[in-house]
């Protein structure tokens, strides 16, 4: 079904939503969109759901103050924690990454597959439950992986202790002879060279980064002829040069318009 969809916010503990947002933009060239990091609270991965959802309903506030008819959650910690307080929050539709990602790898094939993410989203079993409530026999290992996140904030994408941190926490999955691999949190998709060269290229990746890119075209629809160039506006709650550096790499081109923002007044 589709809507009219004018502007898209989305919203990520910080800077691994780009990946997202990357994506969207491919689909999506001529939707407006308002990009949310709220990097001042990074990480989300470890906190406790009540501060995950205390933080993500005080996002949307924000990114709802914006025009927004959509919101996508690209923080998959957020999305496994908080999408049903932010649906009752919000009158507009609300799109999260965990059932895109969880039904990509049901449409992929795989047998075997091994499930990384943050701490939190690896202990709130919420891609299991979705797998398996569509495939029970699939067989399903998860691992968390906490240091992912400030090694690819960093911008250590292609580094060899980013590759001795990966061996140790996909070793179970190379023993379990996983076929896929999903990769459960906004920041693994820049890792996906290193973590391609160790699974061996027999294991399949899949990016929830694009799974929700494509949920999120299929609502949105296909766009009129002759638009103009979509706006893309950034919000950071910490706004730091190293974030529009590593950003403007990750996105491939200018954050033209980046703006602070205050989320706890
Ligand atoms: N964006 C978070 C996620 O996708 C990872 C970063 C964090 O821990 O805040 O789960």
């Amino acid at each position: 079904m589709s809507r009219t969809v004018q502007r898209i916010g989305v919203f990520d503990s910080g800077i691994g939503g780009l990946t997202v947002l990357k994506s969207l933009m491919e689909l999506l060239p001529h939707t407006n969109m308002v990009y949310l990091g709220d990097c001042a609270r990074l990480p989300y991965g470890t906190k406790s759901p009540k501060t995950i959802v205390h933080y993500s309903l005080q996002c949307s506030r924000f990114l709802a103050s914006k025009d927004i008819d959509l919101l996508v959650v690209a923080c998959n910690t957020a999305s496994a924690h908080a999408l049903g307080a932010l649906e009752q929050e919000l009158e507009i539709p609300v799109v999260g990454v965990i059932e895109a990602g969880a039904r990509a790898v049901i449409d992929s094939g795989g047998r075997r597959v091994g499930v990384i993410g943050t701490p939190t989203t690896i202990r709130s079993g919420a891609y299991v439950r979705i797998m398996h409530e569509i495939e029970p026999d699939l067989e399903i290992i998860s691992q968390a992986c906490p240091l992912f996140v400030p090694l690819v904030e960093e911008g250590w994408f292609q580094d060899e202790i980013t590759e001795l941190v990966a061996r140790r926490y996909l070793s179970g999955m190379i023993e379990a002879r996983i076929d896929t691999l999903l990769l459960g949190c906004t920041h693994y998709p820049l890792l996906k060279g290193i973590l391609g060269n160790i699974m061996g290229s027999e294991v399949q990746i899949i990016d929830s980064a694009f799974s929700i890119a494509r949920v999120v075209e299929e609502i949105v629809g296909t766009p009129a002829k002759d638009l103009t160039h979509a706006e893309v506006v950034y919000y950071l709650s910490d706004l730091s040069p190293r974030f529009i550096d590593i950003g403007e790499v990750i996105l491939g081109h200018e954050m033209k318009y980046v703006y602070d923002v205050d989320l706890c007044v």
